[in-house]
């Protein structure tokens, strides 16, 4: 497996690779990884990548000034192990210095599904997402993007990006994985105490619930998506939306009429933010 730290030594390389013909897939990611994003591995090899690439930043300019930047966790030697088990092919792990030597004033930005959701208590952060991402599509050049539906509107912003400035890219979404018992796994689970990550079960648990009373014919998405925050607030969350959404393009909808629709949410137990959502 190999390990690329500068932009032009993985330009050098996956450019060797296409001159072969070679399928080259693309994993992004902030790192300390866990099996929902070594599931993204598996599913760009089902999607046709012959080579896969993971990258590893800690991307600053998605945080805000407010948010876990510095205390993000970081554990490159165990990542690196991860992706060797998994038989990536390579690691593009840049520096920030490499990334963004300079401050930049170039930057790409989705305009419509960027904007509701996570977005209103995070309002700058798709901008950060779409410009790292692309970044990193310059980097690797892949012909396959794998993302994970755990960061549904990310997934959607950047399925966007994809279509609308013509990257002759793939993109895949890949479903969430969980903890045994229902939690979504994120390397944010780290920061919860045991009480708060027992409390943060009502999260899935009530997303189930949701799909339950929707197959058994419940069509109001309003009342269900109430009764989704005052499960979480009884529980000690502290809700930061509960919406149910048309599935693509993120507008509202608050009666189920047959179109595939998302129930994302995000709440805070203790002061760890969480995200989980469902489609139907
Ligand atoms: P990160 O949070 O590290 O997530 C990297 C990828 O793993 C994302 O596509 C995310 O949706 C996926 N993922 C995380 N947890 C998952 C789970 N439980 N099941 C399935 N997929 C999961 O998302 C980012 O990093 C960054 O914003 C990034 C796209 C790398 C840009 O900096």
């Amino acid at each position: 497996m190999e390990i690329f730290r500068t932009i032009h030594e993985m330009q050098t390389w996956s450019m060797a690779q296409k001159r072969q013909g070679k399928v080259i897939g693309i994993v992004p990611t902030m790192g300390f990884l866990h099996e929902g994003h070594l599931s993204l591995i598996d599913a760009a090899r089902a999607n046709g990548a012959e080579l896969v690439v993971v990258t590893i930043f800690v991307n600053p300019i998605q945080f805000a000034p407010n948010e876990d930047f510095d205390s993000y966790p970081r554990d490159f030697e165990h990542d690196r192990l991860l992706c060797e088990e998994k038989h990536a092919d390579a690691i593009f792990a840049p520096t920030a210095s490499e990334m963004y030597p300079a401050p930049i004033t170039c930057y790409v930005s989705e305009r419509k599904l960027s904007k509701g959701l996570c977005a209103k208590t995070r309002p700058t952060h798709f901008d950060g997402v779409t410009t790292v991402v692309t970044k990193l599509f310059n980097a690797v050049l892949p012909d396959i993007a794998v993302f994970g539906q755990k960061d549904a509107q990310q997934a959607r912003v950047l399925k966007r990006m994809i279509r609308d400035l013509n990257f002759p890219i793939k993109m895949v979404i890949a479903p969430i994985v969980r903890e045994a018992d229902g939690l979504a796994k994120s390397s944010r689970n780290k920061y919860l105490s045991k009480a708060e990550r027992e409390n943060a079960l009502v999260l899935s648990r009530s997303l189930r619930e949701a799909r339950a009373e929707l197959e058994s014919g419940e069509r109001d998405l309003t009342k269900i998506c109430e009764e989704i925050a005052s499960k979480i607030t009884a529980a000690g969350g502290k809700v930061d939306y509960v919406e149910s959404v048309d599935a693509d393009e993120l507008e509202p909808v608050a009666k189920y009429q047959g179109r595939p629709v998302m129930i994302a949410l995000a709440a805070y137990f203790g002061t760890t933010r969480l995200i989980d959502n469902l489609l139907y």
